[in-house]
């Protein structure tokens, strides 16, 4: 453990003399308010273990009062995380408190994360409580986290909107009542990088004890001005970062954890601060996100986007070629998008392809490791040529398949101009083996009309995304399905070059994820 991600052992006298800028993951918790962007419990440990392999700080896991859904997650990712701190939201009661407490027993580094809105405009309106109240409501909350977790942090939502003279009160009240982290949210993405490093300054020139916390930023991009806020912020002192993986988060997302880390990496020689994180991780976590949660990362995306390093124009590509750095200001390899020697085809052997699949990340049990195995194989006959982000979402697909009770077999659809479309379809259900002949209003309707029918389901379809993995016309679909049932979202993927397949691989994962919610409550019997 370096001294970066150990914020509780190196709490220095001034952090802000140090260089160091922890950087604080809050995918599974601001990312996940995201509507639609639900992720199950173990999608949220895929994430969290990524997120510690890479060398976060801290990894915000939830909510713990939320729900149970919440807790849970906090719990696991407490559990299984050990290099990392993990940390649960609170608001100022003493409820919320004990119940993050709870959900991070088990965590190696926990802290606890409480917050109060201190705006005028929050105060009057969303709380209805006096300025009075809300100072007092922060001592006794930190006070009270404080006396169960040594690591305490402070958030004052809306604190980009506060009032100066307030924000100073309560920041010096919430350090000398145990925070140890004061965060400075940008709740609604209003403020603008001179004014958001102006507010950091001034709280370093006007709270006589802010030497003791760590300063954090928190920025929303509702102005696309999330990134340039936080770096103006650490320029100004701050030394914690909020983000989240491919800026998911409410409305129009949080700032972006791989633009935020890059900048300060690509720009030493301007913002000379250090971050622990290994980059070459950003790639793994931003698929891993957009596949868990449907959030597709739009092909120009700064670093992760599908051209964030491609090359089209002839100039462009002629520089390239003299130099890569005329039009890289970063390597493709820094960010983790390898160009490997090791090219995979219909003749590659067992080890070939573990070593691959090595390279790429992935560490897989003998069993999962046959199956995709097989299915490489089986890609490799109909595909000229298999490249990386193909077995990337073969990994994805089939370990996320492994242990449904609802099994994809076969397929066989009439599609084109002269209905009806129609599809054949026979499913696992529960080991017996069902099938069944369906009409719809086009080949995925009727698919879809073939599923309920097998498993009769009220959800309803929220999205329907398809998304070539690759480009030419042999590439793979990646399907997402959004379904809802009783208030719950859940996210399913489906990978195959046949984009009926992979449409019925997306919801019949779907709809697992949703018998697994459902039978939380109560186990019931599947099948029509
Ligand atoms: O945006 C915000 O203010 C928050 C706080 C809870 C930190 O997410
Ligand atoms: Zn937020």
């Amino acid at each position: 453990m370096t001294e970066g991600n150990n914020p509780n052992a190196s709490n220095p006298a001034s952090p802000r003399s140090s260089n160091h800028v922890y950087i604080f993951d809050t995918t599974l918790r601001d990312g996940e308010q995201s509507p639609g962007a639900s992720m199950n419990l173990e999608e949220k440990i895929r994430i969290a273990s990524v997120l510690e392999e890479m060398g976060i700080d801290i990894i915000e896991a939830g909510f713990p009062i939320a729900s149970n859904g919440d807790f849970e997650a906090v719990r696991e990712v407490a559990r299984v995380v050990k290099n990392s701190t993990v940390c649960g939201l609170a608001r100022a009661g003493r409820a919320d408190i004990d119940r993050a407490w709870e959900a991070l027993q088990g965590a190696a580094r926990p802290r606890i994360h409480t917050f109060i809105a201190t705006s005028p405009l929050h105060m009057k309106y969303k709380l209805q409580m006096q300025p009075e109240d809300v100072h007092k409501a922060v001592i006794a909350s930190v006070s009270h986290a404080r006396n169960l977790c040594p690591d305490v942090e402070w958030s004052c939502e809306d604190g980009s909107r506060s009032e100066h003279d307030f924000l100073c009160r309560t920041v010096e009240s919430a350090i000398k009542a145990g925070a140890r982290t004061i965060n400075i949210p940008d709740t609604v993405g209003y403020t603008v990088p001179e004014e958001y490093a102006a507010l950091i300054r001034m709280l370093f020139d006007r709270v006589p004890n802010i030497d003791r916390a760590v300063i954090s930023v928190h920025c929303h991009n509702d102005l696309g001005l999330a990134v340039a806020n936080s770096l103006a912020a650490v320029g100004a002192g701050a030394r914690q970062v909020e983000c989240t993986v491919n800026g998911l988060g409410e409305r129009a997302g949080n700032c972006s954890m791989e633009e935020v880390v890059m900048a300060l990496k690509t720009r030493h020689d301007r913002m000379p601060f250090d971050t622990g994180i290994k980059t070459e991780y950003i790639m793994r976590a931003s698929r891993l996100v957009s596949q868990v949660t449907g959030f597709a990362v739009q092909n120009n995306k700064a670093i992760v986007g599908a051209n964030a390093f491609a090359h089209e124009s002839g100039i462009h590509q002629d520089g390239m070629l003299k130099h890569s750095g005329t039009y890289e200001i970063m390597t493709p390899e820094s960010v983790g998008l390898i160009k490997s020697n090791l090219v995979m085809g219909k003749h590659s052997g067992r080890n070939a392809f573990r070593t691959k699949l090595k390279e790429l990340g992935f560490e897989l049990g003998d069993n999962a490791l046959n199956d995709v195995f097989h299915r490489f194989k089986a890609l490799a006959d109909r595909k000229k040529e298999v490249f990386d982000e193909d077995l990337v979402a073969l990994v994805d697909d089939t370990v996320q398949h492994e242990a449904e009770r609802i099994k994809f077999v076969a397929l066989q659809v009439v599609a084109g101009s002269k209905g009806p479309q129609s599809a054949d379809l026979e499913l696992q259900v529960d080991g017996v083996t069902k099938t069944v002949k369906t009409e719809g209003n086009g080949p995925v309707d009727a698919i879809f009309n073939g599923i309920r029918a097998l498993v009769p389901n009220e959800a309803r379809l929220q999205l329907y995304q398809v998304h070539a993995v690759t480009g030419g016309t042999d590439a793979q679909a990646e399907v997402t399905v959004r379904l809802e049932e009783g208030g719950k979202t859940v996210n399913g993927q489906g990978a195959d070059p046949d984009t009926l397949v992979a449409s019925a691989r997306a919801y019949i994962h779907a709809l697992n994820k949703l018998l697994t919610k459902r039978e939380k409550t109560a186990p019931a019997a599947l099948s029509a």
